[in-house]
């Protein structure tokens, strides 16, 4: 089957799976107040369920699948989720989304597994503002952990810090020296809104603009967007081995170059981040024989998907906040 196109002609070869909605951190924008399950909690997708919808999607022309949550590790079975989802013919790259806390015990064990690539959490390199924002005071052995993750030569490490105006917006230096040794992306991420997090959107959001400005007078200069770019612009310097990712989706055109789709952890196909409906997959990943079924249907949705976010209008569709998709 040819690979799968929308109405303006984006196409699909990333899929993002969150494998469980959970998470053991409390970070201020997305869960301060930690995950808590309720009685209508329904089971995450089984590892046979998982194994289904990487093949139906990689019929679709999907080669790269990043696992995220809420947290990953959260799940026991995560190593087996890494191992079968590289097993899956047509899946080029496993990467994931973590905070990090399961970091330096189990990276050998996910590499092993199959894994490819990393990006982890990482708001602030000060010790207290870090423990302030995630609720958790672990960022000397998560930095320990991505130190691991480079010595390892896992083919790509970055790292997510996410602005908040009055917290984390002034370590620009801090970063500049992480940066200098290390062969490590840090990507700066614009605080979007969600159901949940407006009061804090309000104190917090701030543009990324003047950042990109002090990176581009600094003699940073921006890389060329590559075709299968994800929604980082890049940035590189000669003096410094890392280089710097800005991501800002309320800039313009953003959604433009979108090139991914969305399964929540109980197996809802979601067309966009904020997209305002989940179509459920999970009926069609109870046996082998159903992946035609699968195809069709994933297929038949692609035409309802959007060109774009709302967020600029305030909208925030149905997201409470991002670990119930999966950033
Ligand atoms: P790679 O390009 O594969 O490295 O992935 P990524 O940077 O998209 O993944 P990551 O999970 O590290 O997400 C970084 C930030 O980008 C998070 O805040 C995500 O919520 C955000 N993000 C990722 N994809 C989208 C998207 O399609 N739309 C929006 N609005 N934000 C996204
Ligand atoms: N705005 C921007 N990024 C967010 N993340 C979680 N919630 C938000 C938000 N409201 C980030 C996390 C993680 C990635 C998956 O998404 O910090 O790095
Ligand atoms: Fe957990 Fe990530 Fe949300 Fe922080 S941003 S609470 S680490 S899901």
């Amino acid at each position: 089957m040819s690979p799968l196109a929308d109405r303006y002609g984006r196409r699909f070869p990333y899929l993002r799976l969150s494998v469980i909605p959970a998470c053991n951190f409390r970070c201020t924008y997305c869960l301060p107040h930690g995950y808590h399950a309720d009685a209508n909690t329904t089971a995450p997708l089984s590892l046979a369920e998982i194994t289904r919808l990487l093949r139906g999607f990689t019929e679709l022309g999907m080669h790269k699948l990043r696992i995220t949550g809420g947290e990953p590790s959260v799940r026991h079975d995560l190593t087996d989720i890494l191992r079968t989802a590289a097993a899956v013919p047509g899946v080029t790259k496993v990467a994931m989304t973590t905070n990090g806390t399961l970091l330096t015990r189990r990276l050998h064990e996910w590499i092993d597994a199959g894994l490819n690539a990393i990006n982890v959490s990482v708001d602030s390199l000060d010790r207290a503002v870090f423990a302030r924002v995630t609720g958790h005071d672990r960022l000397e052995d998560i930095l320990h952990g991505v130190d691991m993750a480079l010595e390892a030569g896992l083919p790509s490490v970055k790292l997510n810090a996410v602005l908040l105006r009055d917290v984390n917006d002034d370590e620009l230096p801090g970063w500049l020296d992480y940066l200098r040794d290390r062969r490590v992306g840090v990507r700066f991420i614009e605080l979007m809104q969600t159901g949940d997090n407006l009061p804090f959107f309000r104190d917090h959001h701030v543009r990324a603009e003047k950042l990109e400005t002090q990176l581009l007078e600094s003699g940073w200069q921006a890389l060329p967007r590559a075709a299968d770019a994800g929604p980082a612009r890049e940035y590189l310097h000669p003096d410094y081995a890392g280089r710097f990712g800005i991501i800002a989706p309320y800039a313009k055109d953003f959604c433009a170059g979108c090139n991914r789709l969305r399964v929540t952890a109980t197996g809802d196909l979601r067309l966009c981040l904020f997209g305002e409906f989940g179509i459920p997959l999970r009926p069609l990943l109870q046996a082998d024989d159903q992946l035609d079924d699968l195809v069709r249907a994933i297929g038949g949705q692609i035409g309802r998907k959007e060109q774009g976010h709302f967020l600029h209008e305030g909208r925030t569709g149905i997201t409470p906040h991002l670990a119930s998709t999966g950033g």
